[in-house]
């Protein structure tokens, strides 16, 4: 089974899976942020109206992103700066703590989404903006921006 396929069906335990299968963190970080990213374009295509407002489907992604988020700031030990394309910024190792804090912020976040979820689109749409700034917030700072 490749790693791929490990992260596309396991969205928890994945501290547990790079444990079994040695994922380099940085390959660790990006799927990780690929989950983020998934789970956080379902509740977008509910904002716009795409896909009906599910309140289920709502809570899962708020799980998956709280789940990923709490591993998130462990993907990024010494040695890690470069390679496999990367877009991790040096900042990160310089600014650790306000990296980690940034990433419980958006922990903290899902978390109070799932304890007090949104009823119908109205209620997403209220707690999609405030929550997707905690991306841009890091981003900024934290992920180099691509090239080309
Ligand atoms: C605490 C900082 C932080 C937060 C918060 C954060 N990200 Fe990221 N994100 C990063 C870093 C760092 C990378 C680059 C990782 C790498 O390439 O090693 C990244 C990369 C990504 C990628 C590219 C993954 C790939 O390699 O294909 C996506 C997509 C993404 N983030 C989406 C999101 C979304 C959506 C949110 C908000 C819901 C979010 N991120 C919140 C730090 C963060």
């Amino acid at each position: 089974m490749s790693i791929r396929t490990v992260f596309t069906t396991a969205a928890f335990g994945l501290a547990a899976v790079a444990a079994a299968y040695a994922a380099e963190p940085q390959e660790m970080r990006q799927e990780m942020m690929k989950h983020v990213g998934g789970a956080t374009g379902a509740m977008a295509k509910m904002v716009k109206g795409e896909d009906e407002f599910d309140q289920a489907k709502v809570i899962e992604a708020l799980t998956t992103i709280s789940n990923t988020m709490a591993e998130f700031p462990d993907q990024f030990p010494e040695g890690s700066e470069t390679g496999m394309d990367t877009e991790a910024a040096p900042a990160i190792w310089e600014n650790k703590d306000d990296f980690d804090a940034k990433a419980m912020a958006l922990k903290e976040d899902a978390d109070a989404g799932i304890a007090n979820p949104p009823a119908d689109l109205d209620g997403l749409k209220a707690m999609f903006g405030p929550l997707t700034k905690n991306c841009g917030s890091c981003h900024e700072t934290y992920r180099l921006k691509k090239e080309g």
